[in-house]
């Protein structure tokens, strides 16, 4: 990367192509930084603080890229100089977090004035919060928006020259810049965007209006960039898309998701294929004989269910019925017998009744998920359902959640005994945070396991004898490394 910037004129005009002009106000504000550093005499540190899903994890990586390549440095415990929250909205929680934690920050920017904040992802997409933040957090110095987060070495320049706070949202996707910067979280597995943005309009959900709309990547991009990490010791991939099977929609080439993983499946040295978010409706039985036949892409789908009320589906817009999801899970389990199955669920969305909530129950009962991430209905200001009629009181939502989860985890605990006594090939993830003599590994149907293991072995595969099944994990310990298998 140094490299690259040393070779940019600084005394040019910035250019107008991107990503050059990115690659111009980064090598501008690296200048910056190295004079601010010899000034100080001390590295400058950058603290970046992710909320919501895999996508603005993914953002996050991209900004870490731009902000390593300007010359700062990641903090661990130092007071930092550049403060990042990459923001999530889905649900009111995620947005009161964001709150609280900007009370934390205007204390510690006490400590080290000249600190920038900064704010950044789905959050910022939305109008009312921006006035708020300018209103009542006006120590926040830059705010940008999801569309552009591939100018924040532009927007820094902005700030560290001209000192003035900068506030840059676009409303829409339509310029996609790629082939900038990315600094990993693990070295080992990636995810990799295939699609961005979102058509669905599930009339609960926000991401379509923070997000744009669903525009795939070509297929060269994306094999290209799989490409490379695997040149640079990437093993597992996990394509990302809010609705990664309806793949292909728009562009020239006439191609489906099905056929791009056929594709991805052929880069040699890429171990493991996962993706997320796939939509039931889009589920074609080719992606079903895909997975089944593919040697790489993991056994495991994460089927969001929502709700397992017909009528409720109709409203919530999610175009399948409570039969055609039991029908489709019967069609992937019936081909893929050791799948695993994971789902969403949100309860007390409005007009939920009594009737509607038991047919929840029903699909849950009947299917039993690996695992379930369940949730309470959240009003999102701007999506049709927040206008809707018969919002399901608190207290009725409680007692239809707490039923939910005891449900939840009565089919998963079934389903991982099931595997209980059994090997199963591993890729070692991280070193377990609150046992530190144990590993955490997961298996190709995503469940995770814990055994003892050296930290040195991290990113490896191992066979793993999955001794004790506890609900949702295991407690395991290697037979094997196979480590000649890479
Ligand atoms: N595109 C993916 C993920 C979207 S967000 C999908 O279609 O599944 C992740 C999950 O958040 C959703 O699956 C949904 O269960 C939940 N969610 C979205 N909006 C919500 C809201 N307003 N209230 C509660 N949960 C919500
Ligand atoms: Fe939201 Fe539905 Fe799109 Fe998922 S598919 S991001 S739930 S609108
Ligand atoms: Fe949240 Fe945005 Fe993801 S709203 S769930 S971070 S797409």
């Amino acid at each position: 990367m140094d490299k690259i910037l040393d070779n940019i004129d600084l005394n040019s005009k910035a250019p107008f192509d991107e990503p050059d002009r990115q690659y111009y106000f980064m090598a501008k504000c690296r200048e910056y930084v190295a004079a601010k550093k010899k000034e100080l005499n001390r590295p400058l540190f950058f603290n970046i603080k992710t909320f919501g899903c895999q996508m603005n994890a993914k953002d996050s990586e991209k900004l870490t890229g731009i902000l390593e390549a300007i010359g700062y440095e990641q903090a661990e415990n130092e007071i930092p100089d550049f403060v990042l929250y990459n923001t999530c909205t889905v649900r009111e929680n995620a947005n009161l977090k964001v709150y609280g934690n900007l009370g934390n920050i205007k204390k510690l920017k006490k400590k080290n004035p000249e600190m920038i904040i900064a704010l950044c992802g789905c959050m910022m997409q939305e109008k009312e919060v921006v006035d708020k933040i300018k209103k009542s957090y006006s120590f926040v110095d830059l705010i940008f928006g999801t569309h552009n987060i591939f100018k924040l070495a532009e927007l820094m320049y902005e700030i560290l020259t001209n000192k003035k706070k900068v506030y840059e949202i676009f409303d829409k996707n339509d310029l996609v810049v790629e082939n900038l910067p990315s600094v990993r979280k693990y070295s080992f597995k990636c995810g990799v965007n295939i699609m961005y943005g979102c058509d669905n309009f599930c009339t609960y959900c926000i991401v379509p209006y923070v997000r744009g709309r669903e525009k795939s990547r070509k297929k060269e991009h994306i094999i290209a960039e799989i490409e490379n990490l695997v040149k640079n010791g990437v093993v597992e991939v996990m394509l990302l898309g809010q609705n990664v099977n309806s793949y292909g929609k728009g562009l020239d080439e006439k191609i489906d998701f099905a056929t791009l993983l056929t594709e991805i499946e052929k880069i040699e040295g890429l171990e493991r294929i996962r993706f997320m978010t796939p939509h039931p409706k889009d589920f074609s039985d080719d992606l079903i004989r895909v997975m089944k036949n593919s040697k790489k892409i993991c056994k495991h789908v994460h089927l969001p269910l929502q709700s397992g009320s017909s009528r409720i589906l109709t409203a919530m817009n999610r175009h399948y019925s409570k039969e055609d999801y039991l029908n489709l899970v019967d069609k992937i389990r019936n081909e893929i017998p050791d799948v695993g199955l994971t789902t969403d669920i949100i309860v007390g969305f409005p007009g939920e009744t009594d009737e509607d909530f038991l047919d929840t129950l029903d699909v849950v009962s009947k299917v039993k998920f690996d695992s379930a991430y369940t949730f309470i209905y959240s009003k999102r200001t701007g999506t049709p359902a927040a206008k809707m009629e018969n919002q399901v009181p608190e207290d009725v939502i409680k007692e239809r959640f707490d039923r939910l989860l005891k449900e939840v985890q009565s089919g998963s605990a079934y389903r991982n005994k099931l595997k209980e006594g059994t090997t199963e090939r591993v890729l070692i993830e991280e070193v377990n945070s609150q046992d530190k003599s144990l590993c955490s590994g997961r298996l190709s149907n995503n469940s995770i396991v814990h055994f003892k293991c050296n930290k040195d072995m991290i990113g490896k595969f191992v066979d793993v004898r999955l001794d004790e099944a506890k609900g949702f994990y295991y407690y395991g310990t290697i037979i094997s490394n196979d480590e000649a298998v890479r």
